[in-house]
């Protein structure tokens, strides 16, 4: 079982970042360790969105002989690499149901579907606009193509310690500066934490400064167009990517490349582009998941899922509401709604994430100061009563603490918001230059080849290319650094 000793919270620079929960066990072999924490698990708030259950209506072959489903480019199964068949035709049933022109299987994840984007858009100019809470994906698409990146940011939340929406007038006053210079606005929305920006108003300003907006909605395959969810950026954004693992019921490594009617980026480009990072051999188990998560958000079967979906997120806000001990996130500009993060003032989110788990409620992360709980499609109501009872217990717990013995008292101090990034080379040049390694103490003010991107939530701390701020050495657990010699 998981205790609460064998947490270990590992702490860094609070930018937004989520804090890594790990574990002091040691496990013989992975099949245990999986084992292991299935059995303990109560209730999932964390991704995959099937949260380890098959949707019932749709269970298929793959579920009852997953070894005779995986197989290959076998007549009758097409190939992904250049797919006229089976595969074509599910493509473009995603398509369908988002509204794209065209759609692009990964089965590498929205990781590779952003990389493959940020090559393309390297046709287009020397420069892009990354936001800081850019993925890292996005970094890695840096060092692919070359790219230079012009930062800017979205708004910064001193309560939450996060990066939030970006207001479509601060991307006018970005594009009136650096517009005719740069490749395109990459925009994350919406963001892990649920903050969800105006991609209408921001889609309408690229196309009027011919820029290409490529939006990173790889938490948000769950706005499905005709249901209640927020809009989807698909017939807005020229590429839009989707992680279909995090809030549908496919695969873990699944995701798809959204292309709108009339894109900048054309579909041939972004074709050849996504060649060049999918294994030649992808799984049919992953895309046969696909399949199925698609079969839950397509026509009818979309109102009741999304609908359900929507229910019971509705229903833990709501119960939360009613738990004084808390204060849920809500930006102002909006939010997904299936992404809910929970404070507790005068406890930190580690004592919160710790008494979940004891009692086998796993949530997505730490993130900021709060505690990161993800419902998707394979969440149930009995997920919900669950997480309710157990928070309405924690909440009990602090009210019954005598003043004084918490670990503090309001929420924790708002974390910093992080300093300037100093991009001094691309991060491309940096990955390509000769690089020694140095302890961090001697790594401040030096260029880094290295960038640091702790998973969840993979938004930058370093990035190769910048200079090494002091903050650095904060990050706790890091004892040297790759540096680019001769800087
Ligand atoms: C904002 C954001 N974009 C992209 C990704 C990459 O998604 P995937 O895990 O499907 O590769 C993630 C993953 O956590 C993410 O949080």
């Amino acid at each position: 079982m998981t205790d609460r000793a064998t947490l270990l919270p590992s702490s860094g620079p609070a930018e937004g970042s989520g804090r890594k929960v790990t574990t002091n066990r040691r496990f013989s072999t992975l099949a245990d360790a999986i084992a292991l924490h299935a059995g303990a698990e109560s209730a999932s708030f964390h991704t995959p969105g099937h949260k380890g259950r098959s949707p019932a209506d749709f269970a298929s072959f793959f579920d009852a002989h997953p070894r005779q489903a995986d197989l290959t480019e076998l007549p009758g199964l097409d190939d992904l690499s250049c797919p006229t068949g089976v595969l074509r035709d599910l493509e473009a049933r995603a398509a369908g149901i988002w509204g794209a022109a065209e759609s692009i299987i990964s089965v590498n994840g929205a990781s590779a579907a952003l990389e493959a984007t940020m090559l393309a858009l390297a046709a287009h100019g020397t420069t892009v606009l990354v936001p800081r809470n850019a993925h890292r994906s996005i970094i890695h698409g840096l060092v692919l193509s070359g790219l230079f990146p012009l930062w800017y940011e979205p708004v910064w939340d001193d309560e939450w310690g996060l990066w939030g929406s970006v207001a479509a007038t601060s991307v006018e006053r970005l594009l009136e500066r650096l517009g005719s210079e740069t490749a395109g606005l990459i925009i994350v929305s919406p963001t892990y934490a649920g903050a969800i920006s105006d991609i209408q108003a921001i889609a309408g300003l690229c196309r009027d400064y011919g820029i290409p907006l490529v939006v990173d909605e790889a938490h948000g395959a769950h706005f499905v167009p005709k249901t209640t969810m927020p809009v989807s950026a698909v017939g807005l954004a020229d590429v839009t990517v989707h992680s279909l693992h995090k809030t549908l019921p496919a695969l873990t490594q699944t995701g798809l490349l959204h292309i709108r009617r009339n894109s900048l980026l054309v579909p041939d480009a972004l074709r050849s582009t996504m060649q060049l990072l999918q294994s030649s051999s992808p799984s049919y188990l992953l895309m046969a998941s696909i399949e199925q998560a698609l079969q839950q958000v397509e026509l009818q079967q979309a109102q009741e899922s999304i609908g359900r979906l929507d229910c019971l997120c509705r229903q833990l806000r709501e119960a939360v509401s009613n738990l004084p001990e808390y204060t849920c996130y809500a930006p102002p500009a909006g939010s997904d709604p299936s992404h809910i993060l929970l404070g507790c003032p005068g406890r930190q989110p580690e004592q919160l994430y710790g008494f979940l788990a004891e009692r086998g409620i796993f949530a997505e992360t730490i993130l900021g100061n709060g505690v990161l709980f993800m419902l998707g499609l394979g969440t149930t109501a009995a997920d919900v009563q669950l997480l309710t009872a157990a928070l309405s217990d924690f909440g009990a717990d602090v009210m019954a603490e005598p003043a004084g013995v918490s670990a503090f008292v309001g929420m924790p101090p708002p974390a910093p918001r992080p300093s300037e990034i100093v991009q001094i080379l691309s991060p491309r040049q940096a990955f390509m230059m000769p690089a020694t390694v140095v302890p961090v103490n001697d790594s401040v003010g030096r260029i880094s080849q290295a960038t640091i991107a702790p998973c969840p939530p993979g938004t930058p701390l370093l990035v190769a290319g910048q200079r090494v701020p002091a903050e650095i050495l904060e990050c706790a657990g890091l004892q040297s650094l790759r540096v680019v010699v001769d800087d």
